[in-house]
């Protein structure tokens, strides 16, 4: 204790001796810009934990302003900010005193210990694994594209995207999946659902009443279109994929399509069919969206090319990072046919004045560096093991079980040779949803046919949760 000028139990009979100083000390000696702060920091700090307690008395501004080697001016203003933040009294004339803070809450009491509950294993569909995010790279990526912003880059930007980001998708997009693009093709958004959304708002505004979505289907796109002032019309899809038939009579002039991996059954679209879905679109004006969702993970041969690689005047391409990279980021893009570009883009304009400029030119930077391409890689294996873990624990548990669906994306249909009571699943932790749930009309719910995600669990996590069901069915003898 460098002073002399404590405060002592003599100097004031209702105050404990407090060394307030040194409290304070460390604080003081930090640098000159904030050392105010900081001091306010440590003093609010040393009273709500109850080291300086209610009732101490401070020392004058200036005994402390010397101690710790500061204005005076700091102090008083340091000792004003408390009293008025209720921290500090004073008195005139008789000083500054630590005050009375109201009572904290006391904590609740402790709690019985609870009964563990039986671990859940989640097999929902379409979630990445979020733990193979590049947060490393994907920093790296932001700093050095912040680094070489200009600062007019700043300003509001193109709303159909920056130019470094659209000429790096397009590349990527013409090189992996065949999309017939150009940069000034390109429309940047905040993901496929972005896209439903913006489509909808330029349909509706030329005409259009209805949109075709396929049924069974993706159910969170069908509100995306109502919101846009347009009825969604379920169109069936069979082992070949949208029935172009029942297409045709629905009276929708665009319909919404999974070609590469259907979801959820994951179903390819035959070469037939689409080559009758462009016939329809020829000549009914028609439009395709081509959701391309996860369209780059394919494990048993090179994904189907993209359906807008034929005819792109017909179809509008879509997709985004949220399988590959995380879909919190909402980052994604469309490729629409010409005629339709101009008013997208003003939709974009209207509706959010365009993506994060900082965002995307940190995706530019991850595009061009390669980091995306590896990224892509780096899934592609982990996702096909994962598959191929859900397969074997899957048969291993429940014999004459049949997996459906192309060996593809982040998904899979498991049809059970038996009807799998909820009580089963529920009695072993493993969460599986019918696919009865992705049908537009609700029906009953589909006790043979399931929808599975893999992409986001470790092989453990799926063999444990059939090594339990396997249990849970053994107890119920089915
Ligand atoms: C069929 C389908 N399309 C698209 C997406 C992705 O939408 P977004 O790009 O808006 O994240 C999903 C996500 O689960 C999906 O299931």
């Amino acid at each position: 204790m460098r002073s002399s000028r404590t405060t002592s139990p003599s100097d004031s009979p209702a105050s404990p001796a407090s060394p307030a100083w040194e409290l304070l000390l460390p604080a003081a000696s930090g640098p000159q810009r904030g050392r105010g702060r900081e001091l306010g920091a440590a003093l609010r700090q040393a009273v709500r934990e109850g080291r300086l307690t209610a009732g101490t008395r401070l020392p004058s501004t200036r005994d402390l302003a010397r101690d710790l080697r500061v204005s005076r001016s700091l102090v008083s203003e340091l000792y004003g900010q408390l009293i008025a933040e209720g921290y500090l009294t004073s008195r005139q004339g008789s000083g500054t005193w630590v005050a009375a803070l109201s009572p904290t809450p006391s904590p609740p009491a402790v709690a019985a210990p609870q009964p563990v509950p039986p671990p859940v294993t989640d097999f929902r569909p379409g979630l990445p694994d979020l733990a193979l995010f590049p947060r490393a790279a994907w920093s790296a990526a932001h700093r050095s594209a912040l680094t070489a912003l200009p600062d007019a880059a700043l300003d509001y930007p193109d709303p159909q995207g920056l130019p470094e980001l659209r000429a790096a998708l397009a590349e990527l997009l013409a090189r992996r999946r065949g999309v017939v693009v150009a940069p000034e093709r390109v429309l940047v958004c905040s993901g496929v659902a972005q896209t439903l959304t913006l489509l909808g708002r330029v349909l509706r505004a030329r005409g259009h009443r209805t949109v075709a979505l396929e049924d069974p289907g993706s159910l969170p796109q069908y509100p995306l279109l109502t919101a846009a002032g347009l009825r969604p019309v379920p169109v069936p899809v069979d082992a070949e994929g949208l029935d172009p038939g029942a297409l045709a009579a629905s009276g929708a002039r665009a319909a919404v399509i999974t070609p590469a991996h259907h979801f959820p059954t994951g179903v390819v679209h035959s070469p037939a069919r689409r080559a009758a879905l462009l016939s329809w679109a020829a000549a009914d004006r028609g439009l395709l969206v081509e959701d391309d969702y996860d369209g780059d993970f394919r494990y048993d041969r090179a994904p189907v090319g993209a359906l807008q690689g034929l005819a792109p005047d017909l179809v509008l391409y879509t997709g985004s990072v949220s399988k590959s990279l995380a879909p919190g980021l909402r980052l994604g893009w469309m490729v629409p046919p010409a005629d339709l570009l101009d008013e997208l883009v003003e939709a974009k304009r209207v509706t959010d004045l365009g993506n994060a400029v900082a965002e995307q030119a940190a995706f530019a930077a991850f595009l061009r560096s390669g980091r995306y391409d590896r990224q892509l890689r780096l899934c592609q294996r982990r996702y096909r093991e994962r598959r191929d873990a859900l397969i074997e624990a899957l048969t291993a548990a429940v014999p004459g079980v049949r997996v459906s669906g192309i060996a593809a994306g982040l998904h899979l249909i498991a049809e059970f040779p038996f009807p799998l009571p909820e009580a089963v699943t529920a009695a072993a932790g493993v969460w599986l949803r019918p696919l009865s749930d992705y049908c537009a009309e609700e029906r009953p719910r589909d006790a043979t046919r399931f929808v599975l995600g893999y992409a986001h669990l470790t092989r453990p996590d799926i063999q444990r949760a059939f090594a339990r069901l396997a249990e849970s069915l053994r107890s119920v003898a089915i």
